[in-house]
């Protein structure tokens, strides 16, 4: 939540600022603004509420004063709502000290009240608690006249959470930040440096960065950075490869973000699964860390939220099934309120595209100071969830940029039965012959799901019929009821439609009392196939809301002739067994959402209210 970009070097720091934002964009677009301090030395600073476009239009009609040193800000708001005024960067020391922040300072309110009695003249402009921050740093640094001192002294009182950028007149040429709980990445160039939320505010200038740990602050210059713990002892830091281009995160000739992230679905689910299959067997370096802890453990807890968390519940199907250990699985801001128990035996495994979602950071964290062994599966290289964790797997989705996850969760459902089969190889409770079969088929989605994606424009047109559709219900059982979690989850999301996926067995204890003539329902048909196959009582399911009216959208098993004379439109999806189902089911719902939400004219990318990585609680 919140976009930051930093940048010290000798381009026009306006477009590099401007170009991070349009990259970050998707962490917040309430509002956005930059400022930059020119060669004389002076501050000139520019925000408006709105997308990032009205501050590039208001740009444009009347440039701002270029210069080499700038920071910019694309804000989800939190304290005040999204007017030009909240909007950062936010102005200390008399305007010479600008500030942008992410994040929430829980104790603002008692530091304000502080502020004015200790300096009356205190004049805010903005609700938020940022803007406190800006005038705290400002005193400090007319006491210190050192701006990491005066950051370090400041970040010091501050409670919660916070990605704090700042820079000051007097030092043009050095950005300063500080981070808790919340991203911060340092970009290496040459002759030039950069901060961002993440890589994705530098990529298209570097492919060296570095991470920022818990706790640091760090300052940049054109020709060096500098990194310190808060109380300003030197740290060792990491520098990694970013291991994709900006081209990556560029929409091509896509309508869409999300239109092209879907389209890229069979690429991810390979990529995440490239390198870590040789021979019939699961080779995965990274679970290295984990090696004794695998065999001990007889727990495992998913963490996750929102579409990972559905990514978690078919790992929950896969790993009892394949290793035999009991899972739960929990969303991330109800397990550590409610005195979960675990230990060593414990293995937690959090799931998160961004690697930043604060409910998921805290609850790994109680994992960790509860004596758990922690695996993080993430799609975001240098994200602090993968840094507090013993091990990470990382998905290799690529950057997703739409708000609303959709290839990340196909690559999360892919690494996490890899690692299953990997748990199950380790704790002797399959077959090499077994594991192998497994990882055929799983090899084999990525041309399986192609296929689907072919159906994308009957989708759209079924969309289009639906587009008054006030209400829409979607079922599944075993592995397709996260399928139809995921599906009504991205069109409340999207296309702001009221939407519930419930488990197709529970529709007579309740739900079915929602269905009358014309209610539309999308079914998630089990495959036919196999001993205990669930698809008769699904069918049965099927006749008992048709029997009241509903009209059935099925997503079914090619050839599935039972389903036919029930459903109103058949999706047809390739055969695979049950556990690989969800990968081909998904896509379907998602282009079908998408669709939905454009043809209602909305923005599929940045739907209302959202944003998409959490970092608040
Ligand atoms: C829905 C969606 C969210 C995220 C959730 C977790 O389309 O994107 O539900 O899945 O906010 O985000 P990450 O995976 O970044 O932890």
């Amino acid at each position: 939540m919140c976009g930051i970009v930093g940048y010290v070097g000798s381009a026009k720091s306006v477009e590099v600022l401007l170009g991070g934002l349009r990259r970050l964009e998707y962490r917040g677009y309430d509002s956005a603004g930059i400022a930059v301090i020119d060669p004389e030395g002076a501050m000139h600073t520019r925000k408006r509420a709105g997308k990032l476009k009205m501050l590039i239009d208001d740009l444009d009609g009347r440039a701002l004063a270029n210069g080499s040193t700038g920071i910019g800000h694309t804000r989800w708001a939190t304290h005040g709502g999204p007017t030009d005024q909240n909007a950062h960067p936010h102005l200390g020391d008399n305007g010479k000290l600008a500030l942008i922040h992410n994040g929430i300072i829980e104790n603002f309110a008692e530091l304000k009240r502080e502020l004015i009695e200790q300096h009356p003249d205190t004049v805010f402009t903005s609700e938020t608690d940022s803007e406190v921050a800006a005038f705290l740093v400002g005193f400090e640094y007319q006491e210190t006249h050192d701006l990491a001192l005066a950051l370090r002294n400041v970040v010091a009182r501050l409670h919660g959470a916070f990605t704090l950028l700042v820079l000051h007149t007097d030092g043009p040429g050095v950005v300063v930040g500080a981070r808790r709980n919340s991203p911060l990445v340092i970009g290496l160039g040459d002759g030039e440096n950069f901060l961002g939320s993440d890589v994705a505010a530098f990529v298209e200038h570097t492919h060296r960065a570095v991470e920022i740990g818990q706790d640091q602050i760090v300052s940049i210059r054109a020709e060096s950075v500098t990194i310190t713990d808060f109380d300003g002892n030197p740290v060792d830091s990491h520098e990694f490869e970013i291991a994709w281009d900006a081209s990556a995160s560029e929409k091509g000739g896509w309508s869409s973000f999300m239109a092209k992230e879907i389209s890229e679905e069979p690429e991810a689910i390979a990529k995440t699964l490239l390198g870590r299959i040789t021979d019939g067997a699961v080779h995965v370096e990274e679970l290295e860390p984990l090696r004794d802890s695998l065999a001990e453990i007889n727990r495992i807890v998913i963490l996750g939220c929102g579409t990972a968390a559905y990514s978690g519940m078919l790992a929950k199907y896969a790993i009892e099934k394949w290793a035999k250990i009991p899972v739960d699985v929990e969303l991330s801001h109800e397990f550590r309120y409610r005195d979960p128990i675990l230990d060593e035996k414990t293995l937690v495994i959090s799931v998160s595209q961004s690697g930043e979602t604060m409910d998921t950071l805290m609850a790994v964290k109680y994992a960790v100071d509860a004596g758990a062994r922690t695996l993080s599966i993430c799609n975001t290289q240098g994200a602090t969830i993968p840094r507090e964790s013993d091990a990470v797997m990382y998905t290799h989705a690529g950057p997703e940029v739409a708000v609303a996850s959709t290839k990340a969760f196909v690559a999360q459902i892919a690494a996490f039965y890899l690692f299953a089969l990997h748990l199950a190889a380790v704790r002797d409770t399959l077959t090499k012959r077994e594991i192998s079969g497994l990882l055929e088929e799983l090899q084999a989605l990525p041309d399986q799901l192609a296929t689907v994606l072919e159906q994308h424009d009957k989708i759209k047109e079924l969309a289009g019929w639906m587009v008054d559709t006030s209400a829409v219900l979607f079922l599944g059982r075993h592995a397709g009821f996260p399928v139809a979690l995921e599906g009504a989850l991205k069109l409340k999301e999207l296309a702001y439609i009221h939407a519930e996926g419930f488990a197709a067995g529970e529709l007579k204890h309740g739900p079915i009392a929602l269905i009358e003539p014309g209610q539309p329902v999308f079914v998630v048909v089990p495959s036919p196939r196999g001993e205990n196959s669930l698809h008769p009582k699904v069918v049965s399911n099927i006749q008992e809301i048709r029997a009241r009216g509903a009209r059935i959208l099925a997503i079914a098993e090619q050839g599935d002739a039972a389903v036919l004379p029930y459903a109103d439109v058949v999706i047809p999806i390739p055969l695979a067994s049950t556990l690989f189902e969800p990968l081909l089911a998904v896509a379907p719902l998602q282009i079908f959402a998408m669709e939905l939400a454009a043809a209602k004219g909305l923005d599929v990318d940045q739907p209302r209210n959202l944003a998409k990585s959490v970092t608040v609680e």
